[in-house]
Parts: structure tokens; C-alpha cells; sequence
């Protein structure tokens, strides 16, 4: 008798993870002589935590405490530090019961998800995205509804876009700096979006995970504008905390306690040790910004020799560590040009498909979080390759 199978099983893979497999197959097959793959096709910072999160880590490992459970929104110290930080960072007073700590900002959105939606809503976001939200609404019965988006409006949506939808969606995701694009939605046009979602009973998710990898503007946060958005964040970006899995959400006051009552149920807590580092992070940001001023240095530089390399239409590159590249002039495969591309010159980078699956075969994103050389030398290689 054959045994059900759940429409979430049906999940589709992140598709740069085949792109990393690749790489380090084909760095495996390398000799020892031969250049390095280089890694461009990964989304995290080569740097690990800062130094001040390991000691903190590393005391609280030798101090005994039994490091259990913490209650389901996170250790009272850290949700005291992050609604510091929101003051400094965006001048915004947030009482620390709207702060809940989760599982990075992936625990955030399916409590995001499951706390504000239902199965059936339909929730619109920019195209490209970030695969996982289509993904995870997916396997929750949800609907995404997808705005295509292009340069003219930097691949952000636009309150115009939302107006020209047949119905209201139920939610919007925005990701500023995104990722694939690596642009953002500058304050007057968060404003716009957040206030006008706010008027027509729309949702709003801002997934904020980007902060503090800018180099244009200062990022604005959705809850400037609205106390009714829900912000996702997370060390694993900007704070270099990739494998700890540790995030934060600001919540609407009125989705505190289900939000809380979800976060007990499916993860009980994040890690206690994560907290414990997280929170010395949030004073580290001597070393944090040295590594923003590597990411802006080799932005600077691709943004320079990338179109002497065949890669004249780039993204405006605001923010994270992306460059999203129109390759239409060189492939309509860019599945198959980044097979080539690895094979041929070693630069690993990932198939715009994974972003936007009607029109990403005509891009490549490129992520330059990677050593400052590497950077350099992908320039170099891909120039000889053009
Ligand atoms: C836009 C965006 N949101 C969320 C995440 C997931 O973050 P976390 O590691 O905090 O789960 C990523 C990871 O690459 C991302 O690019």
C-alpha cells in the first residue's frame, strides 16, 4: 500500500547548493599546482564570528552552566542588547517584549508565516527573490505572488506594482538589501510601501538580514513606519554568524504572544550558547566593520573590471555581497553558462534560475564575500575567458 507523501515534501532544492557541490567536486579533482576554485556562488561571509563572540562562547562553555533551554524568545540580556542596537541603528525605541530571538531569520519566517497567514493567502514578493520564501510558502499551502521587477526600479517592488494586482494580496515580503540584486528600497520608497500596506490590510514581512552591509545609504527599517510590519534579522550576515543559527524578529504587538506560543512549540528556544555569543557580537563592531570595508573594496573593484569582462549590465550593487549580472547578450542558459564558466575558468558563481525561474536563465549572480583576492583574481580570469 503505498504510504502518503505531504505537498511539503514536494519542496524544490536551493539550487546553488548543486552549484557548491559542483565547485568543490571539481576543486577535489584539482592537483595541487592548479589555481584555486574561486568561490563565488556562496551567499556567507568567509570570516567566522568576531573574536569577542568566541570568547564570550568559550567562557560560558567553561563556566559549567548547563546551557539549556532559554524561554522561547531568547535570553533577556540579548533582547535587552538587540533593542539597544535598533535604537542606535535606526533611532527607534522597541519595548524588548516585541524582540523575539529565533532559528536565524529562516525560524523567522515560518513563524512570520504561520503566525499571520493562512493556508490559501497569497503573499506577493519582488522577482528576484530569495528562493526560500517561495519555498517555504509553498510547503505551507500558501500562495506567493510574484511581481516581476527589473533595473528601472533597481529589482525592488513598487506601491504601483501593488496597486496593478488583480486582488490584494494578504502579505508582502521586501528584502532590502536584497539577495539576488544586492539593491535596496531607499527610505521614502520603504516609507511608501510600508504605510500603504499598512492602509489596505496587507502584511508586511521586511526581511532585514542585510543591515550593516550598505555602501550607498542607510538602510531604513519597516518598523519606523509601521508597528504592524514584522522585521526579520540575523547574525549571519553583516555579524558573521553563519552557523550559529541565531536571528531576531520585531513583532507587531498584536502577534507577540501567538508568535511566542509557535516559537515554544516548534523550536523551544535557539541555541543558549548562540545567545551568549550574539549578544558580545553586538559589540564588535571594530572587526564587523573591517569586514564591510573588504566587501565595499572588492564591490568597488568588480563593479570596475567586471564589464571589461563581458559583464557590462550589472546590478547597482547597494548592498550584501551580490552583483546580479544580465549575462542575455552572452547566453540565454545560465545554467549552463556557469557550468562552462566553472569548468573553464575556475569562478564558481550561481544561475540567476534559482531567483526567478520565468527570467532567470538570462542572469548570474555573483557573491563577493570571499578573500579580497580571489576577488581580484575572478576579474582577472574572467576577462582572459570574455
Ligand atoms: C535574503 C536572505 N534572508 C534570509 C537568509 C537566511 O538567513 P539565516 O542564516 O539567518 O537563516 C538568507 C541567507 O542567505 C538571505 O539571503
Amino acid at each position: 500500500m503505498p504510504l502518503k507523501v505531504g505537498k511539503g515534501a514536494m519542496a524544490p532544492p536551493f539550487m546553488v547548493m548543486d552549484v557548491i557541490a559542483a565547485a568543490n567536486a571539481r576543486q577535489a579533482s584539482l592537483p595541487p599546482s592548479a589555481p584555486h576554485v574561486i568561490r563565488m556562488e556562496v551567499g556567507q561571509p568567509g570570516t567566522g564570528a568576531p573574536a569577542g563572540a568566541l570568547e564570550a562562547a568559550q567562557s560560558a562553555l567553561r563556566s559549567g552552566h548547563p546551557l539549556g533551554y532559554t524561554e522561547a524568545f531568547g535570553l533577556r540580556p540579548l533582547r535587552e542588547r538587540i533593542s539597544t542596537h535598533i535604537s542606535e541603528w535606526y533611532g527607534l525605541p522597541i519595548a524588548i517584549d516585541r524582540i523575539a530571538v529565533t532559528v536565524g531569520a529562516s525560524g523567522g519566517f515560518i513563524l512570520a508565516f504561520l503566525a499571520a497567514f493562512d493556508p490559501g493567502d497569497r503573499i506577493a514578493m519582488a522577482a528576484p527573490f530569495y528562493p526560500p520564501y517561495v519555498n517555504i510558502l509553498t510547503a505551507l499551502g500558501m500562495k506567493p505572488v510574484v511581481l516581476p521587477t527589473g533595473p528601472e526600479t533597481r529589482f525592488q517592488p513598487t506601491v504601483a506594482m501593488l496597486e496593478s494586482l488583480d486582488a490584494r494580496p494578504d502579505g508582502l515580503i521586501v528584502a532590502s538589501p536584497s539577495n539576488p540584486a544586492g539593491t535596496m528600497l531607499h527610505r521614502d520608497e520603504l516609507r511608501d510601501i510600508t504605510t500603504w500596506c499598512e492602509a489596505h490590510g496587507v502584511r508586511l514581512i521586511s526581511d532585514e538580514i542585510y543591515h550593516g552591509l550598505n555602501y550607498e545609504h542607510a538602510p531604513a527599517s519597516a518598523a519606523e513606519f509601521s508597528s504592524h510590519a514584522m522585521v526579520v534579522n540575523s547574525f549571519s550576515k553583516y555579524f558573521s554568524m553563519t552557523g550559529w543559527r541565531v536571528g531576531w524578529m520585531v513583532l507587531p504587538p498584536e502577534l507577540v504572544r501567538p508568535v511566542e506560543c509557535l516559537a515554544q512549540n516548534m523550536f523551544i528556544s535557539a541555541p543558549y550558547i548562540s545567545q551568549i555569543a550574539a549578544q558580545a557580537a553586538m559589540d564588535c563592531h571594530d572587526e564587523l566593520r573591517a569586514n564591510v570595508a573588504r566587501y565595499r573594496r572588492s564591490r568597488d573593484h568588480l563593479l570596475a573590471a567586471l564589464p571589461g569582462a563581458g559583464f557590462a549590465k550589472l546590478s547597482p550593487a547597494e548592498g550584501a555581497f551580490y552583483l546580479f549580472a544580465d549575462i542575455s547578450d552572452r547566453s540565454n542558459d545560465s545554467v549552463r553558462f556557469c557550468a562552462r564558466m566553472l569548468a573553464e575558468t575556475g569562478v564558481a558563481a550561481t544561475s540567476g534560475l534559482d531567483f526567478d525561474r520565468d527570467r532567470g536563465q538570462r542572469f548570474v549572480r555573483f557573491s563577493y564575500c570571499g578573500p579580497e583576492a580571489d576577488m581580484r583574481d575572478a576579474a582577472v580570469r574572467l576577462a582572459a575567458w570574455r
